[in-house]
């Protein structure tokens, strides 16, 4: 039995990694998908990918009127929404002295507002019963090195979530984080590793998981459907730590 079925479902950063993955996912599982991302191209992409009807909405979570679109075309196609995955997300590895301002409110206006704004302005149209998931970072709860900004910007997201957990339970929504360790995703290549360096980058992350292996993004979309679906349905509030056991050592 299809998991998703009937359900309508956001996922954004939907054209890309771990976004794409679920985005396929919740599709095959019965789910109207509805993906965002800036890059028109790579969304055309992504949705030819998806297939099964999934829809897209280019623009930058940064922007209120990218979501206060992506609501007008929830309601005028779909009537609302079941389902929203805030996903979208940028990161520098940089020592503290080497963060610009701009580098800072990159971070904070992509990882942090666009998830504030972008659950705000959907809110109105989420059903009883729906489920919202926040993709933070294992960086929100472990010290890693070079990650100071990133982490306080996806450690605000989960405290998001915690809240709205609460703040939301008089409609039955369940809000949930998706808490990601290293995954072999496109922003392995915009950390700006070279590609001669990109093995090496790699097996010294591999050598810190005790799973020995960074995670694919469909181990990540697989916890995806966990919280979006009946499956995870006395599950609310949790932070799902899906890192191959990286938060333990
Ligand atoms: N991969 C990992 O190791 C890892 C670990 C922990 C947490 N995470 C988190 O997982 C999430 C997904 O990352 P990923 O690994 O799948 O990376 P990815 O392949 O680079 O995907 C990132 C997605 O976010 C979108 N995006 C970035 N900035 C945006 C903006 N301002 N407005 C709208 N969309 C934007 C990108 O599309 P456009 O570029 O077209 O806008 C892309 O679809 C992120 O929040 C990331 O921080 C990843």
């Amino acid at each position: 039995m299809q998991q998703l079925k009937d359900k309508v479902a956001v996922i954004t950063g939907g054209n890309s990694g771990i976004g794409k993955a679920t985005a396929r996912l919740f599709a095959r599982e019965g789910a109207q998908v509805v993906i965002t991302g800036r890059r028109q191209e790579i969304l055309d992409q992504a949705l030819e990918e998806i297939g099964r009807g999934a829809v897209g909405i280019a623009g930058d979570v940064a922007d209120i009127d990218h979501h206060r679109a992506l609501a007008k075309m929830l309601k005028e196609q779909f009537g609302g929404l079941d389902i929203y995955m805030a996903n979208a997300g940028i990161i520098k590895i940089a020592p503290s002295d080497r963060i610009s301002p701009e580098d800072y409110d990159r971070h904070f206006n992509t990882n942090t507002r666009g998830v504030f704004f972008g659950v705000q302005t959907i809110k109105p149209l989420l059903r009883d019963g729906g489920s919202i998931i926040v993709t933070s970072s294992l960086a929100a709860t472990k010290v890693l090195p070079d990650h100071t900004v990133y982490a306080a910007s996806k450690a605000a997201v989960a405290a998001f979530a915690k809240n709205w957990a609460i703040e939301f339970k008089a409609q039955n929504i369940r809000v949930n984080i998706l808490s990601p360790g290293p995954v072999e995703t496109a922003i392995l290549e915009k950390l700006g590793i070279s590609e001669a360096d990109r093995p090496a980058f790699e097996a010294q992350m591999a050598s810190q998981i005790p799973a020995g292996r960074l995670g694919q993004p469909d181990e990540l979309a697989r916890a995806a459907l966990f919280l979006a679906s009946d499956a995870g349905s006395f599950v609310n509030g949790v932070e799902l730590q899906v890192d191959g056991g990286m938060s333990l050592v």
